[in-house]
Formats: C-alpha cells, sequence, structure tokens
C-alpha cells in the first residue's frame, strides 16, 4: 500500500461530517441550514439539543483519532513512517472541511485537529483541548477559544515534539487551516457580533 492509498483513506473517513449524520439520525434539522451553517459541534449546539452536540464532537474527533492512528498501525507493514502518519492527519482534516459526501462544504475543524493531535501526541492534544477549555469557561465563546488553542498549538508541539519532527510543521499547517476556516468569525469578534456558548439569543449567523 503506497502513502497515497493512507492519504485517500484518511481524507474519505474525515469526509464524514458527524453534524450532518447525527443530526439526520436524531431528526433535527441540517446544521447547514441554520446559525453559522457550519457542520460542527458548536453550531448542533445551537439547537439546544446537548446530546446532539456532544455526539457530534465525539464522532469529529474519534475520526480524526482513527485516521492517524490506523495510519500510524499499519504504516511500518508498508515501509512507511511518520510521513505518512502526518500526511493522513493532514487528508482527514481536509475531508472534513471539505468533504467529498457533502458538497465540499465542511466544518472549521476543531474537534477533528484535536483528534489528529492526539494521534501525533496525546501531550500536544491535551494542552491544545485544555487551552480550549480554559478560554471557553473564561470568554465562553467557542470560536475565540479554537483560535486561541490554534494559535498556540505550533509552540506547543515546539516543546512537546520538537522543532525537527514531522509532527511540528504539521501541527502548523493544521493551525493555519483551523484559522483559515475561522476567517467570519474573526470579523465576528472584529465587530463583537460572535455569541457566546449556550446563550439562546446567539444565532451564530
Ligand atoms: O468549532 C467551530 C467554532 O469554533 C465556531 O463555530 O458555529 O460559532 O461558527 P460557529
Amino acid at each position: 500500500m503506497s502513502m497515497i492509498a493512507f492519504v485517500v483513506a484518511a481524507y474519505l473517513i474525515g469526509s464524514l461530517s458527524f453534524a450532518v449524520i447525527v443530526s439526520k439520525a436524531m431528526g433535527l434539522a441540517d446544521p447547514r441550514s441554520y446559525g453559522s451553517g457550519n457542520p460542527g459541534a458548536t453550531n448542533v449546539l445551537r439547537t439546544g439539543k446537548k446530546l446532539a452536540a456532544v455526539l457530534t464532537l465525539l464522532g469529529d474527533g474519534l475520526k480524526g483519532w482513527v485516521a492517524v492512528a490506523l495510519t500510524a498501525w499499519l504504516a511500518p507493514r508498508y515501509g512507511l513512517g511518520d510521513q505518512a502518519v502526518a500526511a493522513a492527519g493532514l487528508a482527514v482534516l481536509i475531508g472534513h472541511m471539505w468533504p467529498v459526501f457533502f458538497g465540499f462544504k465542511g466544518g472549521k475543524g476543531v474537534a477533528t485537529a484535536v483528534g489528529v493531535l492526539f494521534g501525533f501526541s496525546p501531550w500536544l492534544a491535551l494542552a491544545a483541548a485544555a487551552t480550549w477549555l480554559f478560554m471557553a469557561l473564561v470568554v465562553r465563546i467557542s470560536s475565540l477559544s479554537a483560535l486561541v488553542a490554534a494559535v498556540l498549538s505550533p509552540v506547543y508541539a515546539f516543546f512537546i515534539v520538537g522543532p525537527q519532527s514531522v509532527f511540528f510543521g504539521t501541527t502548523l499547517i493544521i493551525a493555519i487551516l483551523v484559522l483559515h476556516r475561522h476567517k467570519s468569525n474573526m470579523l465576528k469578534l472584529l465587530t463583537g457580533a460572535e455569541g457566546k456558548i449556550g446563550d439562546k439569543t446567539d444565532g451564530g449567523a
């Protein structure tokens, strides 16, 4: 099996948008049709259905980890190493952001990125997730928490996996992709229009 096969498999796993799948299974509206229009846990939470949001978070996070862990497990049998694991991590995130199964309209990648980082290094993921949680508790804004966690993730990677590791450069690319997907949120943050987590008046638009 070549590296391309691992990348394609990871991309297809990433293309499973759990916000859409969970919402459909639970009889909720398509998350692309309300709020921010983002198929992600934060937007699903705007329906008020916490279980659906938690399942979305778990599904999107787990797929990131599964794609990386499967590659790390299988790649050595085909003479491949960390490069293939890092490429699979990027591919699963790209699948989430631009999913082939959902018209290439995917999410912002926060949960999936944490899952990918967990596959690279559990400590790296824990540092990123703890940053998100700390920010969420302090500012109660999902996107701002994600932005801060994304900016700090490469810094954590520098110290945890080291600047020579392929996982450091990959974490940097992941952070840039997550920031890129939050452009509309950055505008809302600048204009004070971004809503708070669980706020009933936050329509997300
Ligand atoms: O994880 C996505 C979050 O950071 C922002 O989501 O729906 O408020 O744009 P949303």
